[in-house]
């Protein structure tokens, strides 16, 4: 019974009878809705961390590497949710697939990746506000309300915060876009649209403005050489003292591999798309075209970005830099540029909070629907349509972690469960091949098994790059997940007492 499934006609009839969340969203929508999640700050603040820490100029191929993750992983996701037009996600896929505890398990894993990732950036978007108010000579502003208490920040201006109080404008911002959800998708989508182009122009700007001054020195050597990895291969040491040693994940290509691992968090929201399904206008064609399309777009513009930046500024000063744009850009005549850009990046952000919260609140609306949660994650607003109150509940919820926790923390949390969810829903393509066969799919995954094989264990090698810590976070988030489904959820869901009631009958 702790693997009960939801039958796929209960879930089809859910699609055809709700009619309270409007279809609203085109496929153009839904890659703007993509790319509107993937780019932030994972490709302006941690490129140059990756690049100066790992990889070097080779933090193109770290790019390419989580890049691959992703497809595998978005191949898996398209195909659910080509099959699977409904609001929720892996955790829908999995209810259907590898059970109600899975997908439990999934949905609550999914808070990892959606509100903390939207924490995560808001911490960020203050960041760059910093920045602005320090060019702007604006500093009357106690920047200890700009930062965690748990945080030492070092500013640009040569200010050094020992420990803030809270983090105000991360808070802010998180308020301000929880309350652009409540008043519904349609205007949110809108919103998202205008921010998206805004920040691609940006990009691109970046690209073809940077491109004519990179300096080839900069990429020679392209990969660093690695001491460990030297001795590796003279045979000096094995591959256990390696792994063991401070020089993995230092250059070379134990670098390229952990770099990989901090810049998938900069791929993290493509599935965000496929939460939003039951907004979408033509579900079984717009969502693979929607995941896959945002994916393509942002890896191409990854890596061609990521390469202008370590041309324009040696790899070195990126070390300990929040801000590597500003410090690439400082290297052409269109220093002018800067105000724009950071501008362009704060608005960039807004819009990867705002699809981060969507997806976050559509995933517990699910939850609820299902009865695995209270019925008031569910409740849709009488005018405006939106799972209000679940805005309202994430609004306090990740204003706390934006407020109080480091900016690093939260980022290996963010990244180590969205490769948790990922491997599930590769896991979940191939049961559902061999026990559900018949059921119509408008997008398969080629050369299965293999292809979601592929996707597992690029993901593991990404997630086992990273800290213990984060780890062990891991597994208490999960402990508390396991002990509410069993002392909630389990008595509580809809199709647990569907069944019992059939069996009654009986
Ligand atoms: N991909 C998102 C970012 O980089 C989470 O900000």
């Amino acid at each position: 019974m702790l693997f009960i499934r939801k039958p796929m006609s209960a879930l089809m009839k859910d699609v055809e009878s709700n009619t309270e969340l409007k279809r609203s969203l085109s496929a153009a929508s839904l890659i703007c809705l993509g790319v509107g999640a993937i780019v932030g700050a994972g490709l302006f603040s941690l490129t140059g961390i990756a690049a100066a820490d790992n990889a070097g100029p080779a933090v193109t191929i770290s790019f390419i590497i989580a890049a691959i993750g992703c497809l595998f992983a978005g191949l898996c996701y398209s195909e659910f949710a080509s099959m699977l037009p409904i609001a929720g996600s892996a955790y829908t896929y999995s209810y259907a697939t590898m059970g109600e505890f899975i997908a439990w398990i999934i949905g609550w894993d999914l808070v990892l990746e959606y509100a903390l990732a939207a924490a995560t950036v808001s911490v960020s978007w203050s960041r760059y506000l910093i920045e602005f108010l320090i060019r702007h000579d604006w500093n009357f502003i106690p920047y200890e309300l700009f930062t965690s208490p748990f945080e030492t920040l070092t500013l640009s201006n040569g200010m050094v915060i020992d420990n803030g109080v809270i983090n105000l404008p991360a808070i802010f911002i998180v308020f301000v876009l929880s309350y652009v959800l409540i008043l519904g998708t349609k205007g949110s989508a809108w919103t998202n649209n205008i921010l998206v182009v805004l920040k691609l122009s940006v990009v691109f700007i970046f690209i073809i403005v940077g491109w004519r001054y990179m300096n080839p020195a900069n990429h020679d050597p392209y990969i660093i050489a690695n001491a460990g990895e030297q001795a590796m291969r003279n045979g000096e040491i094995g591959f256990w003292d390696f792994l063991h040693s401070d020089d993995f994940g230092h250059y070379g290509w134990s670098g390229i591999l952990r770099g990989a691992a901090v810049v998938f968090f900069a791929f993290i929201g493509f599935d965000a798309v496929s939460t939003a399904a039951q907004e979408a206008k033509k579900p079984k064609i717009g969502m693979p075209v929607g995941i896959l399309g945002s994916l393509i777009v942002c890896t191409i513009l990854y890596v061609l970005f990521s390469h202008v930046m370590t041309g324009l500024a040696h790899y070195t000063e990126f070390i300990n830099d929040a801000k590597p744009v500003a410090t690439a850009i400082a290297h052409t005549p269109y220093n002018w540029l800067q105000d724009g850009i950071i501008l362009a990046i704060l608005a960039g952000y807004t819009s990867v909070i705002l699809v981060m919260l969507l997806g976050q609140s559509r995933v517990f609306y699910s939850m609820s629907h299902d009865g695995l949660l209270p019925k008031m994650f569910s409740q849709v607003h009488k005018k405006y349509s939106t799972p209000w109150k679940t805005n309202l509940f994430f609004m306090i919820f990740v204003s706390l972690f934006a407020g109080f926790v480091p900016v690093s923390d939260l980022g290996h949390m963010v990244s180590i469960g969205t490769l948790f969810a990922f491997i599930l829903v590769c896991i979940g393509v191939i049961i559902m091949r061999k026990t559900m066969p018949e059921v119509p799919r408008k997008f398969k995954v080629p050369f299965v098994p293999l292809i979601p094989i592929l996707g597992i264990l690029v993901c593991l090698l990404m997630m086992s790059s990273l800290p213990k810590e984060s780890w062990e976070r891991l597994i208490i988030w999960m402990a508390i997940g396991v002990s509410i489904y069993f002392l909630y959820s389990r008595k509580h869901s809809v199709v647990r007492k569907l069944e019992k009631r059939k069996e009654e009958k009986e």
